[in-house]
């Protein structure tokens, strides 16, 4: 077959054609390589709320997130009008993909969250330690894309599984939210959702705003991860195995975590009972990451010794403590704490991971709280002698911090605090062209 090398330009223009066609199909079907989500904090729960858009004609969703969730979840029975929804029917290949495999009716339908021959999940919110059966449906969902920089083209997954679930179930959450959007490691939270529907790797990251009046951002795919002035942060992070909690029970979990093996402050270390660091046999202890826990929670045990050599390392720094104010219990006169760009001057908190030279460091801005003019308070919380976690690292710990989670090969990337670079969560750059 010599001649199909010719140069004829007879052989020339068919492939010529095809590239054309395709080309035009590419753009008709544009395939992002990463999504970009505005999330903002919440003044009154501190809990983090996204926008998303969703249903068919389009509305604009809140949903609160939780890096846990195992799915995303939506009030169906108040007001959810939308032609896109579909029930996903007993024992397809959407059940068994969302491991739904309670099936039933429900006849005071058909309507969303109640059909005939429909299999359901448990969606679950976990700030009021509360869940309930809701039908697994397909529906519509839209979101900006991005190239890591700023918005680009609004990009749509038509057949988005979400659970519906009734309107008792928003209790405890932020005013006019409708729904948890969960990140978890399931095949069916958003993260892989989105992987899925655009082809892209499973990774995304989180970098949450400490203001209650400038979107943080969410990115669903892989970096860069760009703020103002042109920082891009996923070129600096330090990585740590995402380790998963599996008991004898067997289903490993969710969640993240993360193997903390000291906690060190002013590069002392805390002398606490380290096997409350790793899992025992029924996966109690630990150390996980939480977008549902306003503050970092710390078994008792661990709590006393940490705050113990806190309130010292402060003394040392003529720090002067102060009565505590709820729901704290360590706090100190605020104009005797030195601030400077990055925050106030407080002792270091490291927590060590795999590694001496691999911690996550917990600066002022990260590891205390202003309660009024005159008071500081460290944002710990004592979480109680029989957690079945040991150590919650809560979303004041993240503020201003981007973690990436690489669900593929089970990494997460952190950069500890961006403040350190100049710049925060808030400084994505969520203006788009158009
Ligand atoms: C350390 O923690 C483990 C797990 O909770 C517990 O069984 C053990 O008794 C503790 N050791 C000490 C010395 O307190
Ligand atoms: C704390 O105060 C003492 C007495 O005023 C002073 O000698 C010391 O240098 C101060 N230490 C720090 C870390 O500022
Ligand atoms: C933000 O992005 C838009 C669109 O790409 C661009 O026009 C604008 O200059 C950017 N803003 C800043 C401050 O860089």
């Amino acid at each position: 077959m010599a001649a199909s090398s010719s140069s004829s330009p007879l052989f020339l223009f068919p492939p010529l054609f095809l590239l054309l066609i395709s080309l035009t199909h590419a753009q008709t079907s544009f395939q992002p390589d990463a999504l970009v989500l505005p999330v903002l904090k919440d003044a009154r729960t501190l809990q983090y709320v996204a926008h998303i858009n969703q249903r068919t004609p389009l509305v604009p969703v809140k949903l609160v997130i939780d890096l846990s969730g195992r799915f995303l979840w939506v009030d169906c029975d108040s007001g959810y009008v939308s032609s896109s929804y579909r029930p996903s029917r007993c024992r397809s290949s959407q059940c068994s993909l969302a491991n739904a495999n309670s099936c039933g009716d429900c006849f005071s339908g058909p309507r969303p969250g109640c059909n005939n021959n429909a299999c359901s999940l448990s969606p679950q919110n976990t700030f009021i330690h509360t869940s309930t059966s809701g039908e697994l449906a397909e529906d519509l969902v839209s979101i900006q894309s991005t190239d890591g920089s700023s918005p680009g083209p609004i990009v749509t997954v038509p057949r988005f599984l979400i659970s519906c679930a009734p309107t008792f179930l928003l209790q405890g959450l932020a005013t006019g939210v409708k729904g948890i959007a969960g990140l978890g490691r399931t095949r069916i939270a958003l993260p892989s959702q989105f992987a899925a529907a655009f082809n892209f790797d499973r990774k995304f990251a989180i970098c949450l705003s400490s203001s209650t009046a400038s979107n943080g951002v969410i990115f669903f795919g892989d970096g860069p991860y760009m703020f103002l002035p042109n920082v891009d942060v996923s070129k600096s992070l330090m990585y740590t195995p995402l380790l998963t909690r599996s008991s004898v029970q067997g289903e490993p979990s969710d969640e993240y975590f993360v193997g903390v093996k000291a906690i060190k402050i002013n590069g002392k270390q805390v002398l606490l009972n380290t096997s409350l660091l790793s899992f025992d046999s029924d996966g109690v202890g630990g150390t996980k990451i939480s977008t549902v826990y306003p503050y970092a929670a710390l078994e008792t045990s661990i709590y006393k010794a940490f705050t113990e050599d806190f309130i010292r390392e402060a003394k040392s720094m003529n720090i002067t403590t102060v009565a505590p104010v709820a729901p704290f219990d360590v706090c100190f006169r605020s104009n005797s704490i030195g601030s400077t760009r990055v925050g106030v001057v407080v002792p270091t908190v490291d927590l060590v991971l795999q590694s001496e030279s691999v911690y996550w460091r917990i600066l002022g801005a990260n590891s205390m709280v202003s309660v009024n003019d005159d008071v500081a308070c460290l944002a710990f919380v004592d979480g109680g002698s029989n957690p079945r976690t040991s150590i919650v690292i809560g979303g004041h710990q993240l503020e201003d911090n981007l973690l990436q989670f690489d669900l593929a090969s089970s990494r997460l990337g952190f950069s500890s605090s961006l403040l350190f670079r100049q710049t925060t969560c808030a400084n994505f750059n969520f203006t788009s062209n158009g």
